[in-house]
């Protein structure tokens, strides 16, 4: 499914935030990275937008992105080669719930729009959080469950459910995968049990800021400096 929407993925997350998401990645590279200097590694990163932020902090010596769908990677490729970014990011084709990487090699990892799509939630992270260095940050940017009962509570699946299948078919010839966008949202975590996840992975200082009518939220947490 994410080969298939790899053309237009770019298009419709622009359509559907409003532009905002590249707003939401950048500030959220900049919390994760922080002022450690060192290698930050993108855990499925589509076409590479998260990759490119970190690549453009100057404390971040490489960016690695890793996703399992090829034509994402290409897509992501052809990105980076565009914004001459190709000489500081690596695209590597792999499984989040198996990083294909030694204990303790990146300064930050995070994933953007991707935890809500993972199997095993819990594995990825803990993946996550073994691949950073102690001291290091775990960041996760994601559509998250809205636990209130506010309008926004009500409005927004109304909206999600029936708004973005109608944008997928209409920019991307893709009513399946912009079906399975709201499905996938309801169906998961809120960000407080996203934090607590975290917390259970082995990441300290959890925080949660929250975005577009609390259903965008940004989590980072620390990994223990002696762990
Ligand atoms: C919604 S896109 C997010 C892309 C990008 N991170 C962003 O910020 O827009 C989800 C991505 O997760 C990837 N993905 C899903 N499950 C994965 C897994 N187990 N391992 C690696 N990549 C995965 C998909 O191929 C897809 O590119």
């Amino acid at each position: 499914m994410f080969s298939r929407i790899a053309g237009r993925y770019d298009l419709l997350n622009t359509a559907m935030t409003a532009g905002r998401h590249h707003a939401w990645r950048r500030a959220a590279a900049r919390a994760a990275a922080g002022s450690l200097t060192g290698p930050a590694l993108d855990v499925a990163t589509g076409t590479g937008d998260f990759a490119v932020e970190l690549a453009r902090l100057p404390r971040v010596t490489r960016a690695v992105g890793l996703d399992f769908s090829r034509e994402m990677l290409a897509a992501a490729r052809r990105k980076a080669e565009r914004k001459q970014l190709q000489e500081r990011i690596d695209y590597l084709a792999g499984d989040a719930h198996h990083l294909p990487f030694a204990d303790h090699r990146f300064t930050c990892a995070v994933a953007g729009f991707g935890v809500r799509n993972f199997i095993d939630a819990p594995k990825a992270i803990g993946e996550m959080v073994r691949v950073v260095r102690p001291g290091g940050r775990v960041g996760l940017l994601e559509i998250v469950r809205l636990d209130g009962k506010g309008p926004a509570s009500r409005l927004l699946p109304l909206c999600f459910r029936y708004v973005t299948p109608r944008l997928g078919a209409a920019l991307a010839r893709e009513r399946e995968a912009y079906t399975y966008l709201p499905e996938s949202v309801q169906g998961f975590m809120t960000a407080n049990r996203l934090a607590e996840l975290m917390g259970a992975a082995g990441l300290r200082n959890v925080t949660v800021k929250k975005m577009a009518l609390g259903s965008v939220a940004f989590l980072m947490g620390e990994k223990a400096p002696s762990s």
